[in-house]
């Protein structure tokens, strides 16, 4: 990779901004929304059309990489050998559909399976919080402060709605040992609320354009992430994702266990 992280960032930053740009003038004229699995799973022509937009600027840029993205522009990738970004290029968009805000567009860039830098931009609040391993963490332009170490009972869990209804990986027991328990319905807004110290973690299952950012950002500032079985991430596959603080990580692996009699 010829660019520094510093460079990368800076050069990253400004495909954002005009995504975002792309994205606001798409949201003026009705979109053009289809189920892919369900009414609940949806795409539109701008999730489409914005991940041929970062597509084409990854290869530009690194034709060598290998690009992991949710709507089909991407490689098939089957290691984290070399470079590997990630794209999901409209987190959210049922909220995006619905509610016109509270919706992601985010990517990351993993080397030989560790983060590089990372990009979570709230489009509608103009927020980006982005970063990694030799930059630190960023919220727009400030530094993002090293988390309090807080546990369950003293801060706010994020979690999936879907699966806290459904009673998947201990959510409801972890849900009333916090303070409170938050459902945003994206991804990126939910690591948003962790990253800034907002909440204790977030968890869900998901697929590794949803978490591959949040994760990469959330390791830069020593959170802790593991599955919801306390290993590490394959970031290839859907993973049952648990990113916290430490102690909220110890709580939510101990609630594991003793759930689940191991
Ligand atoms: C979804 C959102 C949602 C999460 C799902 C994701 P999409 O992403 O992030 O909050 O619970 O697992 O698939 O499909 O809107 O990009
Ligand atoms: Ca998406
Ligand atoms: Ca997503």
């Amino acid at each position: 990779m010829s660019l520094t992280p510093k460079q990368l960032d800076a050069c990253v930053l400004v495909w954002l901004d005009e995504a975002r740009e792309q994205i606001l003038n798409a949201m003026q004229i009705p979109l053009q929304v289809s189920e892919k699995t369900n009414a609940r799973d949806l795409v539109t022509n701008v999730d489409r059309s914005i991940e041929q937009f970062y597509v084409q600027k990854i290869q530009h840029l690194m034709p060598n990489a290998h690009i992991i993205s949710e709507e089909g522009y991407g490689d098939h990738v089957e290691s984290m050998d070399g470079d590997v970004w990630f794209i999901d290029p409209i987190d959210g968009t049922l909220n995006f559909v619905e509610q016109r805000a509270e919706f992601a567009t985010m990517l990351a860039l993993y080397h030989d399976g560790e983060p590089v830098c990372a990009w979570i931009m709230d489009v509608i609040q103009n927020e980006v919080i982005h970063g990694g391993p030799t930059l630190g963490v960023f919220e727009n332009e400030q530094r993002l402060s090293k988390f309090e170490n807080r546990g369950l009972a003293a801060g706010l869990i994020v979690v999936s709605g879907a699966r806290l209804l459904s009673n998947q990986m201990c959510l409801p027991e972890i849900a009333q040992t916090a303070l409170g328990f938050r459902v945003y319905g994206s991804a990126g807004i939910s690591y948003m609320h962790v990253l800034q110290g907002r909440a204790v973690g977030y968890i869900s299952k998901m697929k590794p354009w949803d978490y591959a950012p949040g994760v990469a950002l959330a390791k830069t500032l020593g959170l802790s992430t593991s599955n919801i079985d306390g290993n590490a991430l394959n970031m290839l596959i859907s993973n049952s994702v648990v990113v916290s603080t430490p102690s909220a990580h110890e709580e939510i692996m101990r609630i594991e266990k003793q759930t689940n009699g191991v």
